[in-house]
């Protein structure tokens, strides 16, 4: 169910429904999300690290994060599933508060929450506060002493891991603006580091419960290795601490970053096999600090939304132009005095609705989804229609050389990080998101208006 696949007539559907008639009824740009590839990857991780931690600790809390992409009915999903969510601002509780998520099973982080967004979170009761410094554990204890309550807190730590793909560096410098140091800081008062000051101080608050530790490495990371790393790193400081303050600290959070394949070089390790390669090194590590074994959580957001969604696009102009060097992956050659052709084609959305390739230099691909093409395949560059030459949204890939005006691109993978970091550049309406289920259409988010793009406009 919920698959994507071409139908007899050789059109791309969605649960059988065929993309000319998403464009019908709801124009291009669109996302497209399938509400049952959703669901199945936040139940299969959910499954694989309950799996992998029920002896060590009876399972896994999975916080879907929300910055991935956050609408009310995505938060009622991933609720309906087992899972808790993290969000990072007033504007995510907001959302997560009119889906009704209980406040026990709601995360708040930021490195620079505002006095509205902590009592935010105290109003809505929140299982967690994940404090970032040493300056807003302080203002936490006063706004929650203020209130006569005790706000539960997590401490978000640098453990000197940053992880992208499938490399990670294990003495990253800490010069980042998130999280609690864990180096030693000479200059510090005993020597301590920020983060074990931040336990001493967290222990002293009669209005702050000091529920654990979390730690976040990076993003789209493929290995176990680094999580692995960053658990062993926590789990000694968690032991250090728990006996030399005489406290226990029951719950841990490795974290987001497991990542997707965008195009196929990416070999992510499936999530089953990198929930037991860390609850192997949990386990053991435990056993070697003589410690029970914190409750765990995770906060995976683009492994579970970026691979349920594709962007369709309408193709507009096209050109082709010659240029010095061929482009990566043509397999042609760079003569001297030889021109390659380099075709453009051009769509009806752009960096507005996905950010990343100007971004991160992201790789993504597409697929003429309106129909299939018997024709030959030649290299192309699918660009928005932004007035930025940088404005690309596939750097290169094979089209059908009779792509023409009128037909419908698909762009896979577009679940993460794309609609949530959409603009309004150039005075583009942002584009609705569809959910396909049980093969009917339902509008998640409306797409913008023109009226929309002028409503907060105070007039001449
Ligand atoms: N937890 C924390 C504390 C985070 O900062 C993040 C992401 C996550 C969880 C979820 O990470 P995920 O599992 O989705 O990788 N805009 C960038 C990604 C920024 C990620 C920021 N933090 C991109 O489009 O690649």
């Amino acid at each position: 169910a919920g698959g994507v696949e071409r139908n007899a007539g050789g059109e791309l559907a969605v649960d059988g429904i065929p993309v000319s008639a998403l464009k019908e009824q709801f124009g291009t740009p669109l996302f497209v999300m399938s509400e049952s590839d959703f669901r199945a990857r936040a139940r299969a991780f959910k499954d694989a690290f309950d799996d992998a931690f029920a002896d060590i600790c009876g399972g896994v809390d999975v916080y879907y994060a929300g910055k991935s992409f956050l609408c009310t009915a995505v938060a009622a999903w991933v609720a309906d599933e087992g899972l808790r969510l993290d969000t990072c601002s007033g504007g995510e509780l907001a959302v997560a508060a009119r889906a009704g998520i209980d406040g026990a099973n709601l995360s708040l982080h930021g490195n620079n929450k505002s006095d509205a967004e902590i009592n935010r979170a105290l109003d809505m009761n929140l299982g967690r506060i994940v404090v970032d410094s040493l300056d807003e554990l302080e203002r936490v204890a006063k706004i929650a002493a203020g209130r006569g309550e005790t706000a539960k807190v997590m401490l978000r730590l640098t453990p000197g891991v940053h992880a992208h793909t499938h490399e990670f560096i294990a003495t990253a410098h800490e010069d980042q603006k998130f999280g609690l140091s864990m180096a030693e800081d000479s200059t510090a008062e005993a020597g301590l580091s920020a983060a074990e000051e931040a336990v001493a101080a967290a222990t002293s608050y009669a209005s702050v419960e000091l529920l654990g530790l979390h730690c976040h490495i990076g993003s789209q990371i493929f290995e176990p290795d680094g999580f692995a790393l960053a658990a062993e790193k926590l789990l000694s400081f968690l032991a250090a601490v728990q006996a030399k303050y005489s406290i226990t600290l029951p719950e841990l959070d490795l974290g987001g970053g497991y990542g997707i394949a965008y195009t196929p070089v990416d070999t992510p390790r499936p999530a089953a096999d990198i929930a037991k390669a860390m609850a192997a090194v949990v386990r053991s590590k435990c056993a070697e600090l003589g410690i029970t074994a914190p409750r765990i959580s995770i906060e995976p957001g683009r492994a579970i939304v970026g691979s349920s969604t594709f962007t369709l696009y309408e193709v507009g102009t096209l050109k082709t132009v010659r240029v010095d060097a061929p482009a990566a992956g043509s397999g042609e050659s760079a003569e001297k005095n030889v021109t390659h052709p380099r075709r453009y084609v051009s769509v009806d959305g752009g960096m507005s609705d996905n950010a990343r390739p100007v971004l991160y230099d992201a790789d993504y691909s597409a697929i003429l989804a309106s129909r299939t093409s018997a024709a030959a395949p030649q290299l192309s560059r699918v660009v928005g229609k932004h007035c930025e030459s940088g404005d690309i949204v596939v750097r290169d890939v094979y089209l059908p050389e009779d792509v023409a005006a009128g037909d419908l691109l698909a762009v896979p993978g577009t679940g993460a990080y794309c609609w949530a970091l959409s603009s309004n550049y150039n005075y583009l309406a942002r584009p609705g998101v569809v959910a396909v289920r049980d093969g009917s259409p339902r509008l998640i988010v409306r797409g913008e208006t023109e009226e929309d793009l002028l409503n907060r406009d105070m007039g001449a």
